[in-house]
């Protein structure tokens, strides 16, 4: 898809809608990680740069269409004034009179926060009415919110029809990573997908058979797919229904010519807690008594070696129970060894989704990625082929 960029536009003295996601981690009242602020704030700087009066609207939460004043936005207007080293000013409402007097006192550079979107019951609805309120106080509307691009919601979706409507550069920035990784990689191309249930990640791993050479199952997922074919995997979380989904999942990727690659050996141990007594065993000699807790070192050593002959990466999802000590070992190793065929320039990664990134960060290597996602639900929407309406909405 092409979209417009804020390439050339000029701003000066025009009201920018900025759509962000501000929809941060907030533990008893406090900001407990800036990352979607400090990634959001190189557009606001270009804009007011540019003298742009920046408008800023985001959803936080989900208080379901009522004012719930823990979820206001007021704290997310601090925070951002911190990252940016200026002051940010607040309008308690998104829109009506408290928006439109606030963007009124605006002076070309500054900035602007709008209350929680979600406040008003249209926003979830994508009412054309909430979404002409929104557009009512701009001139422009720039949606740097890829990570809330999978809601069709007013300020995401129905207001980019409004106005003239351009990408972000943190929504550019996503668009190009994640169009190098899936839509036109160079291959050979391999995918990492961990997580919990086959069942929350169909779509996902049968879009992912017909565009990647190899697709690696991990984490308890990879116990279904080792049950179907018959393997005892002992306790291990896995879901009995969805044998019959995991093999044809392997037919369709036999037919499209993808290999799926599940682990040979296990961390085992029979009771989940930190430091318990492990045992690693093949594959095949999983002990009844035992769970699957992390792919074993013999697996480990595998995917390494397949990934040197891989152009292309990108992972979704831990390969163990990594927040549970020694269960991180694989993914952290995998990690480390992404970072470094990354940082060699043999290797493009991406990498994306809520426990991925915390994983990274555990190994400390988040940084070393070329890519890593701010987006949880719109990134695994995108791996699984779906189109985003908040990028669909962008098309120039
Ligand atoms: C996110 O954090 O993934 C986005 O902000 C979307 O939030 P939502 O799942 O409440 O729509």
């Amino acid at each position: 898809m092409s979209y417009r960029t804020l390439d050339g536009l000029d701003v000066a003295g025009k009201r920018v809608l900025l759509r962000a996601d501000l929809n941060v981690p907030v533990r008893d009242g406090k900001i407990t990680d800036l990352t979607r602020i400090e990634r959001l704030s190189p557009t606001i700087r270009e804009l007011a740069d540019k003298g742009a009066k920046v408008i800023v609207c985001s959803h936080f939460d989900r208080p379901k269409g009522k004012r719930v004043p823990e979820m206001s936005l007021a704290p997310m207007a601090d925070a951002l004034a911190h990252v940016l080293g200026k002051p940010v000013a607040f309008a308690d409402d998104c829109i009506g009179p408290p928006a439109a007097e606030a963007v009124a006192k605006l002076a070309n550079g500054d900035v602007l926060v709008l209350e929680n979107t979600r406040f008003h019951a249209g926003e979830e609805k994508n009412d054309p009415e909430l979404a002409k309120a929104l557009a009512a106080n701009a001139d422009i509307f720039v949606n740097d919110a890829f990570s809330a691009a999978h809601r069709a919601h007013a300020s995401t979706e129905g207001v980019a029809h409004l106005l003239p409507a351009y990408a972000g550069r943190l929504m550019q920035r996503e668009l190009e990573a994640l169009t190098a990784a899936l839509g036109k990689p160079v291959r050979p191309v391999m995918a990492i997908v961990g997580g919990s249930k086959v069942s929350t990640k169909l779509d996902l791993l049968g879009n992912l058979v017909t565009k990647v050479d190899f697709l690696v199952i991990g984490g308890a997922m990879a116990n279904t797919f080792l049950a179907a074919e018959g393997i005892s995997v002992g306790k291990s979380l896995q879901e009995a229904e969805m044998h019959a989904t995991a093999l044809e999942i392997v037919a369709k990727a036999k037919a499209a010519g993808c290999e799926i690659v599940l682990p040979v050996d296990a961390v085992t141990a029979t009771e989940f807690r930190a430091d318990p007594p492990i045992k690693i065993v093949d594959v095949h000699a999983i002990p009844d008594d035992a769970m699957m807790l992390d792919v074993g070192p013999k697996t480990v050593a595998a995917l390494i070696a397949k990934l040197a002959t891989v152009k292309t990466l990108v992972w979704n999802g831990p390969l163990g129970a990594f927040e549970i000590t020694p269960f991180d070992a694989a993914t952290v190793a995998l990690a480390e060894a992404v970072a470094g065929l990354t940082q060699n320039g043999s290797l493009l990664s991406v990498a994306g989704g809520g426990d991925t990134v915390s994983a990274l960060r555990h190994a400390g290597v988040s940084e070393k990625m070329t890519y890593v996602s701010s987006a949880g639900g719109a990134f695994l929407e995108w791996m699984e082929g779906k189109t985003l309406p908040g990028v669909a909405a962008l098309e120039a």
